[in-house]
């Protein structure tokens, strides 16, 4: 054989065997599951950490909660950081209900640190979706809100280049207003009042949008955000929140409990759980005392004669407890109300009890809400008995509670002095 020819010989062998190992290679790839799914899937299901699902798409319509995250894994956004929550044992409350208790971690949304932040990201998908929002036009976002639905929505619309208008009782921890305030939100403390009233902070805010719609002299659009009635609030619980925790518990829940302060957690997710479980799962209203909603689950009534207008030290509802608690309907709380299997009214005092414990049992500092949640989560386990698996949701940080409702739970000291007995007493 000639020189040229065993050269062409051994080109032609060498590139066989490349195209060869080449292809069995993307035959090997092509057949293992996509570890970045798969790797995300075992640690939330697990609760060890947070991240992304992995979509390089824009929302739209259908999937109004979709982050951008690149094909890298990358998140691409502060939108990238909503959704996809841990889920936690909360090891003490298991240990002395000998049941499950999980704790939904929406304060780990990265936005607002809320769950707010899904809806959030839900009302500015859906208004621009709906040509509704365009970017850096001077439109701007007027919201009605006892804080969280406002920051998590002045921090998505700084992302999105629109302005954020936000009206809160003034009667709410300055945390709040504070922080809305740094986030360049104009903000207005309103003085608490009926719903009647048009100077209800959520009248208010209705009125101030259209107001900016129709005046000429001012830039951009006004936008409602209604988050008391929209349908994209308790969607992103149905699309989200809800089908993330079944995931996280392979389906094994058998009460999910939650407050409601529009109605769009609970009814989303009891929706959610009553189509793909039935019966099987319970669902429970955990109501602070001053709010209507505990009668109305439990008698078909709205307002207790203690509670009603007038009879009230605030005029909004009467507790130190604040995202949770209604006095008046709302679609989002009326979409899931049939399915709402029971309420358990958690007092101030009881709620305060619990951030203390959780704090000091379990290192777990989370606001008054998320304590209203876990009181009555552990009231449901006991009342199931040992061996079930009780869902709630773990709201917000105490960190934005520290001049309210921490102030009145005091200081946790080095000893750990509380019993489960002084807890439940
Ligand atoms: C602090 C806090 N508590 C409770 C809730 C539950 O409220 P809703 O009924 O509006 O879903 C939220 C909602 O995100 C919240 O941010």
């Amino acid at each position: 054989m000639s020189y040229e020819s065993r050269h062409v010989a051994a080109a032609f062998l060498a590139g066989t065997t490349v195209t060869y190992l080449a292809f069995a290679a993307w035959q090997y790839l092509a057949s293992q599951p996509d570890q970045t799914q798969t790797a995300r899937r075992r640690r939330t299901k697990l609760g060890l950490a947070k991240s992304s699902p992995v979509s390089n798409k824009s929302p739209g319509h259908d999937d109004l909660n979709s982050p951008f995250i690149s094909q890298s894994g990358v998140g691409v956004g502060i939108e990238s950081t909503i959704s996809n929550t841990p889920l936690v044992l909360i090891k003490s409350l298991s240990e002395h209900t000998g049941c499950t208790i999980l704790g939904k971690c929406e304060f780990l949304n990265g936005a607002g640190n809320s769950p707010k932040d899904r809806v959030a990201l839900s009302i500015i998908n859906k208004a621009e979706a709906e040509g509704l929002l365009t970017p850096h036009s001077g439109d701007t976002i007027y919201e009605g809100t006892v804080g969280s639905t406002g920051i998590s929505l002045a921090t998505l619309a700084r992302a999105r280049g629109y302005k954020a208008h936000i009206l809160m009782p003034s009667d709410q921890a300055t945390e709040k207003s504070d922080l809305l305030v740094k986030l360049g939100a104009i903000v207005e403390r309103v003085t608490p009042a009926p719903i009647v009233d048009q100077m209800h902070f959520v009248n208010r805010a209705r009125n101030l949008a259209k107001d900016h719609t129709a005046n000429p002299q001012k830039p951009g659009r006004g936008l409602f955000a209604d988050q008391f009635e929209t349908d994209a609030n308790w969607r992103a619980h149905y699309e989200g929140t809800a089908p993330e925790i079944h995931e996280q518990t392979d389906g094994k829940i058998d009460a999910f409990v939650a407050g409601a302060g529009t109605g769009g957690t609970i009814s989303g997710c009891a929706k959610y759980f009553k189509e793909k479980l039935g019966a099987n799962v319970q669902v429970v209203l955990a109501d602070p005392q001053g709010s209507g909603l505990y009668n109305k689950v439990k008698h078909g009534v709205m307002f207790h004669g203690l509670e009603r207008e007038g009879t009230r030290r605030r005029q909004q509802v009467d507790t130190v407890v604040e995202g949770i608690g209604l006095t008046r309907s709302t679609r989002n709380f009326e979409i899931g109300s049939d399915h709402i299997d029971d309420a358990i009214k958690i007092t101030d005092g009881q709620a305060r009890k619990m951030a203390r414990w959780l704090c000091e049992k379990d290192g777990i500092f989370v606001g008054s809400s998320s304590s209203v949640n876990c009181y009555a989560a552990v009231k449901t386990a006991l009342q199931l008995g040992p061996g079930h698996t009780v869902v709630t949701i773990l709201c917000d940080s105490g960190m934005r509670h520290l001049s309210k409702f921490w102030k009145q739970v005091g200081d946790v000291d080095g000893e750990e002095d509380m019993t489960f007995e002084d807890l439940m007493k």
